[in-house]
């Protein structure tokens, strides 16, 4: 077995090798002046069972080319089996034709990477979990869920006073898994989108907020509009304090500009996406997800089953 990463996310990298105790491969990654990205394995890796770390999250375009540039460098390089592993899958947003000519970017990607000469794919809390099927190569899609609850369960608020909140109707089967497994009750907020970068919370349905400690989970907070509005919403709503939390950090525009004047208590995210310092927000606790892809990269070497690590406890 060998992994390497790209340059999206080498903490992460990092992580999962310290987690395996087994040595991050050695590779170059460089741009030409004109942008042109290149790259180099620094080591033998003929006949090897290889494993390709990139989050493709921002400068988005920049990582998804290097991955498949780094897909095809290892590819001629005689790998084994090439294991793409995508913390972060960008572009997932964009997986159906909600309107007329739009294109479905998600399948797009999902052709490049398996093209390029990718063998199997790893990845965590995709958007929308049919992205899957865009593959012909078998996805492992794993769930964060498991590290956010261990967190909040060890803040140790009684159950009875806490209810998780789904920040829409797309993340109620979330949002409920979260309930059942928290043992809490669950409340919902009715999110309208009116473009990509605004949106309007219209009510609150379902259990009461009222002096309860209230969980928002969403997948990823990318502008935070919808996580920052829903955590108003809830906290006018009499909450006593409100926790968001989310695996995937995307922080794009200000983002964290809104979630510091917003009424949050604090910021749960996981590193499938690094922080950079001005994409850090005041209140926040990052998660470190690199325990649970490392057992899932030893478990896929080992040809020994995955699903157990979807009830993972870290
Ligand atoms: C929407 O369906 C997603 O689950 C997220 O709620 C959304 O993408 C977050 O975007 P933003 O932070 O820009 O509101």
């Amino acid at each position: 077995m060998k992994i390497f990463s790209g340059r999206a996310n080498p903490e992460l990298a990092l992580g999962i090798c310290h987690y395996l105790r087994h040595p991050l491969g050695k590779m170059t990654i460089t741009n030409f002046p004109d942008g042109e990205i290149f790259c180099k394995i620094e080591e033998n890796v003929r006949g090897h069972d290889v494993f390709l770390l990139q989050s493709t999250c921002q400068p988005i375009n920049e990582s998804v080319m290097e991955l498949l540039i780094m897909i095809d460098c290892f590819r001629r390089a005689s790998a084994k089996r090439i294991s793409v592993v995508i913390p972060y899958f960008g572009y997932a947003r964009q997986d159906r034709k909600d309107e007329g000519r739009v294109p479905i970017t998600a399948r797009l990607v999902a052709n490049l990477i398996q093209n390029a000469g990718a063998d199997r794919i790893l990845t965590m809390d995709l958007h929308a979990a049919q992205i899957e099927g865009f593959f012909n190569i078998p996805v492992d899609h794993l769930n964060a869920g498991f590290v956010l609850d261990d967190y909040f369960r060890s803040l140790n608020h009684d159950p009875e006073e806490m209810v998780v909140v789904s920040p829409d109707a797309g993340s109620i089967k979330r949002a409920l898994s979260h309930q059942n497994r928290l043992g809490c009750s669950l409340a919902i907020v009715d999110k309208r989108r009116s473009s990509a970068h605004d949106t309007l919370q219209a009510n609150l349905t379902g259990a009461s907020v009222e002096g309860k400690v209230a969980i928002l989970f969403d997948d990823m907070i990318s502008t935070g509009g919808s996580i920052c509005g829903a955590a108003q919403m809830v906290k006018e709503a009499g909450a006593a304090k409100v926790y968001v939390s989310a695996t995937h950090g995307v922080l794009c525009g200000n983002a964290v500009e809104k979630m510091n004047h917003a009424p949050i208590e604090e910021i749960v995210l996981t590193d499938t996406i690094p922080l950079t310092p001005e994409r850090t927000p005041a209140h926040v606790k990052v998660l470190s997800v690199a325990p649970l892809l490392g057992e899932a990269i030893r478990r896929i070497h080992f040809n020994e089953s995955v699903s157990c690590l979807f009830r993972f406890q870290s």
